[in-house]
């Protein structure tokens, strides 16, 4: 095989309770690239369609990932990478983990799979890094394994998959402001107090035994995030309305979606989503802001394979 086209998901990290371990993988919503094999060593960014990112391999997330797993694997030959971005940057839905994630993903594939997804995951995290100026994988995690991903820990990279019922679905609004992951990273207090841990880990737990049992009430009783979301929500118009708007409308949970400015809600049923995602359009319509929704169920898959 000498060339590969990709569909790369959208994700949505922390999960409210489980800042920077838990995720989950988004369905239809994604970026797609072609991979193919190249001649001349190294990796070459010769086509960027959707957003303004930089060609250059060491300064793009997809490029950086890659030079990551070729330095190890060192292939005899070198790889040029198309991107078509869907994503936005700066939307809160994983968009630099996509092309972090992909380009790692559709290599190992041409390479006949010598790395396994954990191994994907440790390479992407280098391209990761580069946009958020920190090591996380609570995009990655998902974006490769799909379904409900918990980082269990970074160093060395530990990764748990968590079972996603059948009936959860996810609505999401993408206000059209940009919130930096590293500026909304920067906000965020140093130290908590022990009750706001006590009460954070008791949802991330709650939330993992509901998640595997099915058990819908639990997980709507466990996402909640007594940590970040106060000093977070303060960046993103309206994030306390359509919270309520959205629980009102039947959602289990809403919460930011990673750094922002996104929101997810999550719901039992396809109907209460989108009952959720009319409530949540109500608060936006009103407003100055452009946005937009969208519904999906959770995807269990992760990375695709088109041809
Ligand atoms: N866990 C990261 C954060 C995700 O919230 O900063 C960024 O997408």
């Amino acid at each position: 095989m000498n060339e590969i086209k990709i569909f790369s998901p959208a994700t949505v990290a922390n999960v409210a309770c489980g800042f920077d371990v838990l995720g989950f993988c988004l369905d239809n919503v994604g970026d797609e690239m072609i991979v193919r094999k190249t001649a001349k060593k190294g990796i070459y960014i010769t086509k960027i369609e959707g957003f303004d990112l930089p060609f250059e391999a060491d300064k793009n997330v997809a490029g950086v990932s890659a030079l990551a797993l070729i330095e190890d694997a060192k292939p005899d030959f070198g790889f040029e990478i198309e991107i078509y971005k869907h994503i936005k940057p700066g939307s809160g839905i994983g968009s630099s983990a996509a092309s972090a994630a992909g380009s790692v993903f559709a290599i190992n594939e041409l390479l006949g799979r010598p790395y396994n997804k954990t191994q994907l995951t440790y390479f992407a995290m280098k391209g990761e890094a580069l946009a958020s100026k920190c090591e996380h994988a609570d995009n990655l995690a998902p974006a490769i394994f799909g379904g409900f991903t918990l980082v269990k820990s970074i160093n060395p990279l530990e990764i748990l998959q968590i079972p996603t019922p059948n009936d959860l679905f996810a609505t999401i609004i993408h206000p059209q402001i940009e919130v930096k992951t590293s500026e909304a990273r920067a906000i965020l207090p140093k130290e908590i107090p022990l009750q706001h841990a006590i009460t954070q880990w008791a949802n991330v737990g709650s939330l993992v035994h509901a998640l595997h049992i099915n058990d819908y009430k639990l997980i709507s009783k466990s996402l909640h995030d007594v940590i970040i979301e106060p000093y977070r929500s303060k960046l993103i118009p309206y994030f306390h309305e359509v919270k309520n708007a959205s629980l009102n409308a039947g959602a289990l949970g809403c919460g930011i979606s990673g750094s922002g400015p996104s929101i997810f809600s999550l719901s039992k049923g396809v109907e209460t989503s989108k009952n959720v995602e009319v409530a949540i359009k109500n608060i936006y319509k009103n407003t100055s802001i452009e946005f937009d929704t969208f519904v999906c169920k959770i995807n269990t898959q992760g990375m695709k394979i088109l041809s």
